[in-house]
């Protein structure tokens, strides 16, 4: 015994000497820093373009920021004075795994191995496309944690994943195979489809054992999908609220995808952080989203590009009807929530469209309500804060991650210069200028 004890010292102490040593050296490698120059910067605290400001880097954090900052020795200058430096973009509704090519083939002639082949490839536009962080709500048998973890381990280039895993839904719901013969049978690791309030409960576990970050649920039926309804129901507030339930005590928040207006109602009163799409408000549903803070993501861009592209990619007819049946009554509801004040963040749907347009959207939700600065901020700050993350992202302040964007002109004279962003920095790591 003594001598196993002996020799327990003996190890610590050599140990601890190399791992001190290890620490010394490593603390004595000089941090890489860079001195970015913005003519201007769009502080999304206040919703100001601020001119003239200066932004020190260190390692992969910001340091410093304000007007005319000493140049620190050693310090790789990166000249923006002649753009707009923004916060990196982040987009609370995208699907970066998938992206529609053809309805049955994507169905029934690809996997979620091919899924995962091409995921990095999506996920490297929308960060060349200026966003630099998301919040991916749903991909069928767990791709997105697992390209989560290879861009954070630094194997594949790609924006901050925050991730739901499987959406959480009915059988015959929209998260299911609906409208196909009862004989088809399609095998996954992980669908989310979950009936009862007990087994709902299981299916939260799951999802938080295997990497969610937050949980998406399935309120109503939805428009790319063949359930004959638009909005109606999927899930009874009893198993709305024991998702939530379940959610919460995970230290998970709940995102719900909801069109029609009772189905928004009883999602908000089982306590969901953000309504999906939030298709057909009335007063009502506003004034309860108002009560409980619950925040509206809404994909108003997406009805351009449905009602042109999908007939070509062999979308059923009753789907493009759905699509008729919602999309302008979701940019007038989205109108009517911005002027109540609901809290709106940023969140496109990417995957319905090629991902890499994600920023088409920012000109709607200023036609339909919003100022310009008002709809970067949905996209910075209160993205975040949807998020949980406003400590680390959302804006450029010392200590959060050194993630911004630089564009060519104005953005609060014309929204849709967002659309081309020239220099996207993730990390304090330039990606793309
Ligand atoms: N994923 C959504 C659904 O299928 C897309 C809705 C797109 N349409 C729209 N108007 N936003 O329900």
């Amino acid at each position: 015994m003594r001598h196993f004890l002996a020799s327990l010292t003996l190890f610590f102490t050599v140990h601890c000497a190399a791992w001190a040593q290890a620490g010394a050296s490593t603390s004595s490698i000089a941090p890489v820093l860079k001195y970015v120059k913005a003519g201007r910067l769009f502080d999304s605290q206040t919703g100001r373009m601020l001119t003239n400001q200066t932004i020190i880097i260190e390692n992969n954090l910001v340091k410093q920021i304000g007007p005319n900052l000493p140049v620190p020795a050693g310090a790789e200058t990166i000249d923006l004075s002649a753009q707009t430096v923004l916060p990196g973009l982040i987009d609370c509704h995208t699907h970066v795994t998938t992206q529609p090519e053809n309805y049955l083939e994507d169905l029934f002639r690809r996997s979620s191995i091919d899924a995962a082949i091409t995921a990095h490839v999506y996920a490297r536009r929308t960060l060349e496309a200026g966003f630099t962080a998301c919040r991916d709500v749903g991909a069928a048998d767990l791709v997105d944690v697992a390209l989560k973890r290879a861009i954070n381990a630094g194997k594949v280039v790609g924006p901050r994943m925050f991730v739901a895993g499987p959406a959480i839904g009915s059988t015959g719901g929209h998260a299911d195979m609906t409208g196909f013969s009862p004989q088809v049978r399609i095998e996954s690791i992980a669908t989310g489809i979950a009936d009862g309030e007990e087994a709902i409960r299981k299916q939260v576990r799951y999802n938080v054992k295997y990497g969610a970050d937050l949980i998406k649920m399935i309120a109503t039926a939805g428009v790319l999908s063949e359930e004959e309804a638009v909005g109606a129901p999927q899930y009874s507030e009893g198993e709305m609220r024991a998702l939530v339930d379940e959610a919460h005590r995970w230290g998970r928040r709940v995102a719900a995808h909801a069109h029609g207006t009772e189905g928004i109602k009883m999602a908000v009163r089982a306590g969901v952080t953000s309504i999906e799409h939030g298709s057909l408000l009335d007063d009502e549903a506003i004034k309860l989203m108002k009560q409980h803070g619950t925040w509206l993501v809404s994909d108003i861009y997406d009805d351009d590009w449905i009602l042109t592209e999908y007939a070509k990619l062999g979308y059923p007819a009753a789907i493009i009807e759905k699509e008729r049946s919602v999309g302008k009554l979701q940019r007038e509801s989205f109108r009517r929530a911005v002027k109540a004040g609901v809290k709106i963040a940023f969140g496109t749907d990417a995957g319905v469209y090629p991902h890499g347009y994600n920023a088409r959207q920012f000109k709607y939700m200023v036609e339909y309500g919003l100022t310009p600065a008002q709809a970067i901020q949905s996209a910075t700050l209160r993205a975040a804060e949807l998020i949980g993350q406003e400590a680390k992202i959302g804006s450029l302040a010392p200590g959060k991650f050194a993630d911004l964007i630089a564009i060519t002109g104005d953005p609060l004279q014309d929204i849709r210069l967002l659309e081309k962003v020239g220099f996207v920095m993730k990390d304090g790591v330039v990606i793309k200028q």
